[in-house]
């Protein structure tokens, strides 16, 4: 498959470029800037954009057949989030090439607990993060009032670490998946695998779904 990512610098896009190029997939990599190209496996083509113009998206995403994006905006604009995501909805929707949205877990409801949504579990959503899950909660509202696009919408578990890949985790809907001792985490490894399952059967059409152990 051909893959533009958006974010690929960052904790999980690096993940899932290593995850892409182990299946033969050829990436295409969005940097907003060349300080870190020497940092990539030379199979993967670099290129100089930014998810927030539209003008970018539609570039790099011509021709593709999915764009995955996990981009993070800066501590104090977490709002950008917002304005990402309707970027690259309204480029997508010019190229009409699926989006794979790397999303919060903030929208997903706490297990037992009568349909209270994360962002407002203050265990689970301390007052330091309300900005950045809000900001989720609102980038997933767009998905789901977007009727142009092809996207999917990965929350991810409560926490995401370097870790194995090990392939085993449990895949959910809308509520946050936690083991037996009520924790809830996956690996980033195992977290872009879950990624690159999804790019490959676009089992999630429209749909969010959420990954655990
Ligand atoms: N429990 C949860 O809900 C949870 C937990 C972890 C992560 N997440 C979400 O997962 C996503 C990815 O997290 P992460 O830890 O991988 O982030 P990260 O390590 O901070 O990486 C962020 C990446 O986004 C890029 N970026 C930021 N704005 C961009 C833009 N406008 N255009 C293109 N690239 C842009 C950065 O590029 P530069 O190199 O140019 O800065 C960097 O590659 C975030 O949305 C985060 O909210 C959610």
């Amino acid at each position: 498959m051909k893959i533009t990512i958006f974010g690929a610098t960052g904790n999980v896009g690096t993940r899932v470029i290593n995850e892409a190029l182990l299946r033969g997939h050829e990436i295409t990599a969005v940097l907003r800037s060349n300080s870190r190209m020497s940092e990539f496996n030379p199979a993967v083509n670099l290129v100089i954009g930014n998810a927030d113009n539209v003008e970018d998206v539609v570039k790099w995403s011509h021709g593709q057949d999915i764009v995955i994006s996990a981009t993070r905006p800066p501590q104090g604009e977490e709002n950008k989030l917002v304005d990402t995501a309707k970027s690259l909805l309204s480029g997508l929707a010019q190229t009409k090439v699926r989006l794979l949205l790397v999303g919060g877990s903030a929208s997903l409801t706490v297990p037992n607990s009568n349909s209270t949504l994360v962002v407002d579990d203050t265990d689970l959503v301390p007052t330091a993060w309300r900005d950045i899950a809000l900001a989720c909660l609102a980038q997933h509202k767009l998905c789901q009032e977007n009727e142009s696009v092809d996207w999917s919408y990965l929350s991810p578990p409560a926490v995401i670490i370097p870790g194995d890949r090990t392939g085993c985790f449990r895949t959910g809907t809308d509520e946050l998946l936690v083991d037996e001792q009520g924790v809830s985490i996956i690996s980033l490894e195992d977290f872009a695998i879950a990624l690159l399952d999804e790019a490959e059967s676009a089992k999630n059409s429209k749909k969010r779904f959420t990954v655990a152990y």
